[in-house]
C-alpha cells in the first residue's frame, strides 16, 4: 500500500486546479442506467471511486470507457440487475444503482452496504422511499431484493436529510408513473447537479437543491452529455491547506458559491479568501489564526466532509476550538493520529476541544477515511521544516482526491508518494 511522505515548513504559492466533484459524478454515473444509448460525462475526476463505479456498471452489463476527465457509458437494453458484495463493500455509494435498476428493469438485487469507519451508515430511508413508490423489498442473506413492475409516483417524507437517499429516490421517480414529491430532502449541490442531469434526460425535476423536490416520471429517458460541477470539498480542503501552511494560492474553478459556510468560518479565523473570475484566491500571512467553534450540519450548514481538515487548522490557531460532529457517529478517527503528532485534543462524545498553538511534529500516521487522510497530509504540511510525516494506507485518499501529492508539490509543498509502504 502506498504512503504519502510530507515534510513541513513550506509556504504554498501558485495555482491548484480543482477537479470535478466525486459526489456529483457517482450518482450521475448511476443515472446512466436509466436510459439506452451513449451518455458522456465530462470533467470526471480520476479517482478510485470512479473506477469502482465503472467496474460496477460493467458488472451490470454496461460498456464503460473511463478515461477521466471523459467517461462514456454505452447502454444496451440487457442488464444483470445485481450489485455484488465484492463491489459494494468497496464503496457504499454503490447503493445508488438500486433506484435506477428498479425503475428501469423492475427488479434489483444489491448488497447491503456495510458500515464503514465513520459510522453504521444505514439505508433505511432509501428502502422506505422505494416502498412508498410501490416496490416490494426484502433483505435476504445480506442482499436487498427489490421488485416492482412499474413504480408509481407518491409522496415520500424523509425522516432525516440523506444525500444518496434523496438521489436514489430522484432517479427512481424519474421513470415512475406520475408525479413524486420528496420532502425533507438533502440540499447538497450534488443533489442539485443530479436534478440538472435528469432534466437533460427528459425527466421534469423541480426543486433539486431545496428540501422539497417534485419529479414528473416519464416512460423513458434519453442519454446525456454533461460536464460535472467542480468539487467543493476538494476546494475547501485546499483552502484549509493554504490557511494552515501559510501562503497565497489561486484555486482554479473553485465553486465558491457552494462553500459559504466553510468560507465564513475561514474568514472568521483570519484567512483571506476572494473571488478572481472563476477562481478563488486564498491567502494567509504571518498573523496567527483565531480559534473558532464549528458544528457540522446538512448543507447549507458546515459540511461534515470538512470537519477533519478544520480540526488540523485549529491545531495551529490561537486558543481552544470546539468542534461538534452531528452527522456521523464516529468521525473523529483522525484525532488519535493527530495526537501522535503532538496535537492537544480532548474528545467528549461527539464534541472535540482542540487546544491550538501547540507545534505538530512528524510521525507515521494511518489514514482511516478519505477526509481524515486529507487532514493528516495537511498536518504534515504544518510541521517544522526538518519534520517528516508518512501518511499510510493512502488508498483512502485516492478514493476522493485526484493526485493530491502532485497538486500540493506544484505549489511548493514537499510531498511525495512512497510506493508500497507497509501500513
Ligand atoms: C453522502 O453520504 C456523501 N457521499 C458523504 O461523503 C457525506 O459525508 C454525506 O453525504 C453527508 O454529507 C456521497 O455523496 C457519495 P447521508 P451519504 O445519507 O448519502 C443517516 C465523502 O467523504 N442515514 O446524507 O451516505 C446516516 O447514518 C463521503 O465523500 C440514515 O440513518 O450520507 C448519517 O448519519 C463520506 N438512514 C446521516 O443520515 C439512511 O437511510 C446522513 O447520511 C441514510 C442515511
Amino acid at each position: 500500500m502506498d504512503a504519502i511522505r510530507v515534510r513541513g515548513g513550506r509556504r504554498l504559492e501558485g495555482i491548484i486546479p480543482i477537479s470535478g466533484a466525486k459526489n456529483a459524478a457517482l450518482p450521475i454515473l448511476c443515472a446512466t442506467l436509466l436510459s439506452d444509448g451513449e451518455s458522456l460525462l465530462r470533467n470526471v475526476p480520476a479517482l478510485r471511486d470512479i473506477d469502482t463505479t465503472s467496474a460496477l456498471l460493467r458488472f451490470l452489463g454496461r460498456k464503460v470507457d473511463a478515461s477521466p476527465p471523459l467517461v462514456r457509458v454505452f447502454a444496451g437494453s440487457d442488464v444483470r440487475p445485481e450489485a455484488p458484495y465484492e463491489l459494494v463493500k468497496q464503496m457504499r455509494a454503490s447503493i445508488m444503482v438500486l433506484g435506477p435498476l428498479l425503475a428501469r428493469f423492475g427488479r434489483a438485487k444489491v448488497s447491503l452496504p456495510g458500515g464503514c469507519q465513520i459510522g453504521s451508515r444505514p439505508v433505511d430511508q432509501h428502502l422506505k422511499g422505494l416502498e412508498a413508490l410501490g416496490a416490494t423489498i426484502s433483505v435476504q442473506r445480506g442482499y436487498i431484493v427489490a421488485e416492482c413492475k412499474r413504480l408509481r409516483g407518491n409522496e415520500v417524507v424523509f425522516d432525516i436529510p440523506t444525500v444518496t437517499g434523496t438521489e436514489n429516490l430522484m432517479m427512481a421517480a424519474a421513470l415512475a408513473k406520475g408525479r413524486t414529491t420528496l420532502v425533507n430532502c438533502a440540499r447538497e449541490p450534488e443533489v442539485e447537479e443530479l436534478g440538472r442531469v435528469l432534466n437533460k434526460m427528459g425527466a421534469i425535476v423541480d426543486g433539486a437543491g431545496t428540501d422539497v423536490i417534485h419529479i414528473e416520471g416519464r416512460d423513458e429517458l434519453a442519454p446525456f452529455d454533461h460536464a460535472i460541477v467542480a468539487d467543493r470539498i476538494e476546494a475547501g480542503t485546499y483552502m484549509v491547506a493554504v490557511a494552515a501552511a501559510g501562503g497565497d494560492v489561486l484555486l482554479e474553478n473553485a465553486p465558491l458559491e457552494y462553500l459559504e459556510a466553510v468560507v465564513a468560518k475561514l474568514r472568521q479565523a483570519g484567512v483571506e479568501i476572494g473571488r478572481e473570475g472563476s477562481s478563488v484566491r486564498v491567502r494567509r500571512g504571518e498573523k496567527p489564526l483565531r480559534a473558532i467553534d464549528i458544528t457540522t450540519a446538512p448543507h447549507p450548514g458546515f459540511p461534515t466532509d470538512m470537519q477533519a481538515q478544520m480540526m488540523v487548522l485549529m491545531c495551529v490557531a490561537q486558543g481552544t476550538a470546539r468542534i461538534a460532529e452531528t452527522i456521523f457517529e464516529n468521525r473523529f478517527m483522525h484525532v488519535p493520529e493527530l495526537r501522535r503528532m503532538g496535537a492537544m485534543i480532548d474528545v467528549d462524545g461527539h464534541t472535540a476541544h482542540v487546544h491550538g498553538g501547540v507545534p505538530l511534529t512528524g510521525a507515521k500516521v494511518m489514514a482511516t477515511d478519505l477526509r481524515a487522510s486529507a487532514s493528516l497530509v495537511i498536518a504534515g504540511l504544518v510541521t517544522a521544516e526538518n519534520e517528516e510525516t508518512d501518511v499510510l494506507r493512502v488508498y483512502h485518499l485516492d478514493r476522493g482526491y485526484e493526485h493530491m501529492e502532485t497538486k500540493l508539490a506544484n505549489v511548493g509543498a514537499d510531498t511525495t508518494r512512497i510506493k508500497g509502504e507497509a501500513g
